[in-house]
């Protein structure tokens, strides 16, 4: 008999957090609260739940959804940017957690320590979620694996590969998430920037349970053969920004550009899809691009119809709704 999955009060600090069925149950949701935000039905799912929205780094996407998602079901949020609270400087973490765990119902936290996200989550008493730490972005590879899904119908069997750090936040949360999915999943990286062994240990095992393989390949030509989804996100994260002569040196030969596209096969019959989590440094708009132009993504990729970047931005919204309503209310 199929479980009953019901995942209140769940905190998600990242992906492993989520059996595979309860990754795959919050997709399902996400869908159908998609379908009920484009029907222009106003929801009250999350009515009289606060939420605290703590932000150490700079935030568009992330902190944007969880706050209309919150606001589209009835929830308010209150923001908390590093400049206005304690945390970790006059109060200890655990402190701050147990207050705001008496005043709020939920906490999302974004920041530098996969720690500190860990501190929150044991002493709030309240559902945490991560929004993006050093190690993880959990609700991004939600959004990434809705977004695949919606273009492809299904996700077993699927090919996606990661191209540039491949030992970022991101790359690691998708490797996950495609692993507990049964999508092949390739991290097309330079030696440098391989994944821990104990990271990818993890992953291997879960792949394993599923059928499907995650390797590490430093060719991208040999990497994207046959893949149906090239994914990027920048070369320097933040807090990272002292390392960015040496990634560019690193990460050149990993843009991604219509050569590549091309070497995928699948070019030019709707057969591949272009991804990035966002932001994206794909021309000359931006202070750090003014000079240098494209890095990660060409332009031309960044704006061609297999670009589905805007529909997965989209998605954080659903995804983080969907997290939300199955932590903060249980089953639907
Ligand atoms: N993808 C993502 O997390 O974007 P933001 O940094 O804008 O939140
Ligand atoms: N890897 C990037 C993702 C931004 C959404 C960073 O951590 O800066």
């Amino acid at each position: 008999m199929k479980k009953r999955i019901n995942l209140k009060g769940r905190n998600l600090l990242k992906l492993s957090d989520l059996s595979d069925a309860e990754m795959l149950y919050l997709l399902d949701l996400a869908d159908s609260l998609k379908r009920k935000k484009k029907r222009g039905v106003c929801g009250n799912l999350l009515a009289h739940k606060n939420i605290a929205l703590i932000y150490e780094k700079a935030s568009t996407r992330t902190r944007s959804a969880f706050t209309v998602a919150a606001v589209d079901e009835g929830g308010s949020v209150e923001f908390l940017g590093q400049h206005d609270i304690h945390l970790g400087k006059k109060e200890s973490i655990k402190d701050s957690a147990r207050v705001l765990g008496r005043m709020f119902d939920a906490i999302q936290f974004r920041g530098f320590k996969q720690e500190t996200v860990e501190i929150l989550a044991r002493y709030a008493g309240i559902p945490v979620w991560n929004g993006l730490t050093d190690d993880a972005h959990p609700t991004q590879a939600l959004a990434d694996l809705m977004t695949i899904r919606e273009y492809f119908n299904h996700l077993k069997g699927l090919k996606v590969v990661y191209m540039g750090d491949g030992r970022n936040n991101v790359c690691l949360s998708l490797m996950m998430g495609c692993a507990k999915a049964g999508v092949n999943f390739v991290d097309c990286t330079p030696r440098a920037l391989a994944p821990a062994q104990a990271r990818l240990d993890e992953v291997f095992a879960v792949a394993r349970r599923n059928a499907c393989t995650v390797t590490v390949e430093p060719d991208p030509a040999r990497a994207v053969v046959g893949a149906q989804v090239i994914y990027t996100d920048v070369w320097v994260s933040m807090g990272e920004e002292s390392k960015f002569d040496e990634r560019l040196r690193l990460l050149k030969p990993y843009q991604v550009n219509m050569d590549l596209i091309r070497q995928t096969g699948n070019a030019g019959r709707n057969g591949v899809i272009f991804l990035h989590c966002l932001p994206a440094f794909h021309n000359h708009e931006t202070e750090l691009t003014r000079t240098l132009g494209a890095l990660e993504v060409t332009d031309e990729v960044f704006e061609a119809p297999f670009s589905k970047v805007f529909d997965q931005a989209e998605n954080r919204m659903h995804t983080i709704k969907a997290l939300m309503v199955a932590t903060l209310t249980g089953r639907r």
